[in-house]
This record gives structure tokens, C-alpha cells and sequence, in this order.
């Protein structure tokens, strides 16, 4: 299989997890290049369902190498308590889950901050962040302050961090926090230090030697393209680039080693967290999208909100990742629904836009302009052929594909690796 991202083309929850699980079949390495444990990715294999928040979703096969790369911040009592979890279930990581030196730390201050910061902002300018430490871990990064993995693993690590902790307790404490026990974190950190340190090497080395011996990596993007820190509802966005460009940066490898990046969109949107959402559904439309595809976030069980598909976000997705194919998802999910809406363009002050507007004032000003479509009104979750749906079902894919530009590859009709169908790919 040729080296591949799986990108989100929305706001995150599009169905990543389940993509990678079914792609992961024909790749020898699942890299995750971004993000940290603000992900989760639900895969459902037969009668087990896991939900993955740092560790790739190809961890479910048994036989596939995984990597967390450089791009990752890792939670490293968030890591080992997902990887004790995954080995219960019987799945061994030892020799096949590897994490980069390179990766940023999240430390107990990052979470503080972050919730501190939440807790402070007005009410418009609330990020409802999943309160992980993840944009206080990044802005530690960029400002050349971090600690990275190899340093949780170094001898200094104590001399290392503790001015971070105190210059973190005065911040905190400055915000009317409380400031933090910076002898026991250390304690703690030197402990995971020393459980993680098998998982750790040069992912970079590893992942170019691979792809070198001919090896097929899959690149699995956490978040999705309107949460990209550059890309997305700015400031409503996480801290990193979820993008397919953030495949390169966070994991060392050459852009013109990528073969194709698959883009993988609902068939509706859903948004959870704060910021703007054109086509979001407040009636009971909204409510049946949230029943039926069971809308919760996987991290933190906020209800996520729902609306109709957003062509323009899914085209600028399409452009800005180079999306050669979709897969996309959930289309059971709007097995009842009557007459479905498409978004095809905002009007915004009297003008027509095609694009996503880079101020996120004004795309929450934008009005979304529909073209309606018949529903097919039957469940699909049993349909394995694409020839198989009704024709109402197929005239939809089909104009998503048409108005984004985009061909199709893969329609899933439900959570089951079963409940896939392979259509250009
Ligand atoms: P991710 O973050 O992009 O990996 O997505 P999540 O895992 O957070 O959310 C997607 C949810 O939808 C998960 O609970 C999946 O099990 C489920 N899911 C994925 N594909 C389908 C589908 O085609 N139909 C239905 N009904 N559920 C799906
Ligand atoms: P997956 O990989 C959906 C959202 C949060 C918040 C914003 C910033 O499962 O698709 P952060 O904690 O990252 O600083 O929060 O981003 N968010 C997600 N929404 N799916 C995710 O990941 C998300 N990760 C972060 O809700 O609005
Ligand atoms: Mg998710």
C-alpha cells in the first residue's frame, strides 16, 4: 500500500479511528503525527470497542509497528494508563509501539493552565478546550521552553524541570490557582520516566529506514482541518497543525514520500466545544443527528453539536490537504431524515462566499445557503455493495463528492469494520 494520511476534513470526530483500523490492514506502520491526549478515536471490532487517545488506532492489529512521532505531546501517565488498558484486553505493545524522543511533554502545570485560562475567559471567548494541557504543552514548545521526551529520560531531568515548576506556580497562583507539588511531580515523572523509556527511540530514523526498505506507513491525523491551529475557526482551534502538511513536521518524513492523503468527512458535521458552526441544527433535526450517530465526545462525554454538510468547509478541507479520496462516514446515520440539506455556499453581508472566511467573526456571521435533497428513509447499515443503496442514498454521496471536488474511496454505514464499503480504493 502506498504511504497515506487520513486527514479529518471537519471539526474532528469524522470517523478517523474506524478509517485507520480498516486501512491499517494493508500498512506496516500507524504513525500519529499531532495532537496529544485531546484525541479520541472509537474503533469497534467485532464485540470490542476500544477508544484510543494517544496510541494509533492500528494498535488493534497485532502484527502493525505504531509510532507516536515528534509532532505528538504526550501525557506520559496518560500513555502508560491507555497502553496498561490495551494490554489487558490481551494486545501486547512491547517491540511494536514506539515513541519519539523528539515529542513534547505534558506536564500536571500544562492541565492547570489551561483550565485556569479556560475558567477566566469571558464567555465568547471560551475555547471549551478538553482541558488536557495540550495548548499550554505547544505554547511551551514554540517559545523554546518545553521538555521534551529525551529529557524525561535524562539524568537532569529533576534540575530541568523544576524552574519550569515554579515559574508555572507563579502563574498559577497569579490566576487565583493553586500552585502545584512540585516535589511529587517530579517523583511521579522520574517513575513514567522509567516505564515509558522502552517505548522510546529515534522515531525519525526508524520511520525513514522503514519507508526506505519499502515499508507502508499511514499517517493518522487527531483533530481535523477546521480545528488546525493555521487552517481552522482561529482561535476555536487546538494547538497543532492536524493537517496533512503536519504529517512532514510531525514525524520527519519528506513530503514527496507521501503518496495520497485520504480525507475523511461525516456525511453530516458535528462540532464539539466552542467557536463558530454554519450549518449547526438547533431543532429536532440537530437532535435526531445527535441520537441516532450517538454524538458524545469521546474524551470528555460533552454532547457534540450536529448540522448539516458543510461543502464549504469540506472543499477548502479538500484543497488545503490535497484529499484525493474520501472516505465517508455515517451516512446510517441519516438513514430517517426526509429531506436533506446541503450546504453549497455562506452569504455574508449581501455577498456569496465559496471559501471559509479567516475571521471566525465572521464566519459566525455567515448564513449558510442550502440546496435541498430527498432522503432515503430505510436503514443502509446492512448494505455492503454500493450498487446495493438506494438510489437516494448514492445521488447524495455523489453531490457531496461533485460540489467538493473530491472522488469517493471508502462509505462506512455503520461503526463494524463490516460496515465498510470500498468504492474507488
Ligand atoms: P475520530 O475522532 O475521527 O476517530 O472519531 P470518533 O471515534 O471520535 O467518533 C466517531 C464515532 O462514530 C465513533 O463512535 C465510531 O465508532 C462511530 N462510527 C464511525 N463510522 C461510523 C459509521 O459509518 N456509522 C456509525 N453509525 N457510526 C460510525
Ligand atoms: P479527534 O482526534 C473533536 C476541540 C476541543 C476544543 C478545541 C481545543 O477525536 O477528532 P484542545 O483541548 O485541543 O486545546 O481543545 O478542539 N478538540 C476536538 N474536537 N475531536 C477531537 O479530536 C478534538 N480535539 C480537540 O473540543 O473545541
Ligand atoms: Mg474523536
Amino acid at each position: 500500500m502506498a504511504n497515506t494520511v487520513i486527514v479529518g476534513a471537519q471539526w474532528g470526530d469524522e470517523g478517523k479511528g474506524k478509517i485507520i483500523d480498516v486501512l491499517s490492514e494493508e500498512a506496516d506502520i500507524v504513525v500519529r503525527y499531532q495532537g496529544g491526549n485531546n484525541a479520541g478515536h472509537t474503533v469497534k471490532t467485532g464485540d470490542a470497542t476500544y477508544v484510543l487517545h494517544l496510541v494509533p488506532s492500528g494498535i488493534l492489529h497485532p502484527e502493525k509497528m505504531c509510532v507516536l512521532g515528534n509532532g505528538v505531546v504526550i501525557d506520559p501517565l496518560a500513555f502508560l494508563d491507555e497502553v496498561t488498558k490495551i494490554e489487558s484486553k490481551g494486545i501486547s505493545t512491547r517491540g511494536r509501539l514506539f515513541v519519539s524522543e523528539r515529542a513534547h511533554v505534558v506536564f500536571p502545570y500544562h492541565r492547570a493552565l489551561d483550565e485556569q485560562r479556560e475558567a477566566r475567559s469571558s464567555r465568547d471567548r471560551k475555547i471549551g478546550t478538553t482541558k488536557r494541557g495540550i495548548g499550554p504543552c505547544y505554547g511551551d514548545k514554540v517559545s523554546r521552553v518545553g521538555l521534551r521526551v529525551c529529557d524525561l529520560l535524562d539524568s537532569r531531568f529533576g534540575e530541568l524541570v523544576t524552574p519550569r515548576l515554579e515559574e508555572a506556580n507563579r502563574v498559577l497562583q497569579a490566576l487565583g490557582g493553586e500552585a502545584l507539588d512540585s516535589a511529587q511531580i517530579v517523583r511521579q515523572y522520574q517513575e513514567a520516566a522509567a516505564r515509558i523509556a522502552p517505548y522510546v527511540t529515534d522515531t525519525v530514523v526508524l520511520l525513514n529506514r522503514a519507508i526506505r526498505e519499502g515499508k507502508a506507513v499511514l499517517f493518522e491525523g487527531a483533530q481535523g482541518t477546521l480545528l488546525d491551529i493555521d487552517f481552522g475557526s482561529y482561535p476555536f482551534v487546538t494547538s497543532s497543525n492536524a493537517t496533512a502538511g503536519g504529517a512532514c513536521t510531525g514525524t520527519g518524513i519528506p513530503p514527496h514520500r507521501i503518496d495520497r492523503v485520504i480525507g475523511v468527512v461525516k456525511a453530516y458535521t458535528t462540532r464539539v466545544g466552542e467557536g463558530p458552526f454554519a450549518t449547526e441544527l438547533c431543532d429536532e433535526v440537530g437532535a435526531t443527528l445527535s441520537r441516532e450517530g450517538n454524538e458524545f465526545g469521546a474524551t470528555t462525554g460533552r454532547p457534540r453539536r450536529c448540522g448539516w454538510f458543510d461543502a464549504v468547509v469540506a472543499r477548502y478541507a479538500a484543497m488545503i490537504n490535497g484529499v484525493d479520496f474520501w472516505a465517508i462516514t455515517k451516512l446510517d446515520v441519516m438513514d430517517g431524515i426526509k429531506t436533506i440539506k446541503i450546504c453549497t455556499a455562506y452569504e455574508y453581508k449581501g455577498q456569496i462566499l465559496e471559501t471559509v472566511p479567516a475571521s471566525a467573526h465572521v464566519l459566525a456571521r455567515c448564513r449558510p445557503i442550502y440546496e435541498e435533497m430527498e432522503g432515503w428513509q430505510t436503514s443502509i447499515r446492512n448494505v455492503v455493495r454500493w450498487e446495493d443503496l438506494p438510489v437516494q442514498a448514492r445521488s447524495y454521496v455523489n453531490r457531496l463528492c461533485e460540489l467538493t471536488g473530491v472522488p469517493l474511496g471508502i462509505l462506512s454505514v455503520g461503526a463494524g469494520r463490516e460496515n465498510t464499503l470500498r468504492v474507488g480504493i
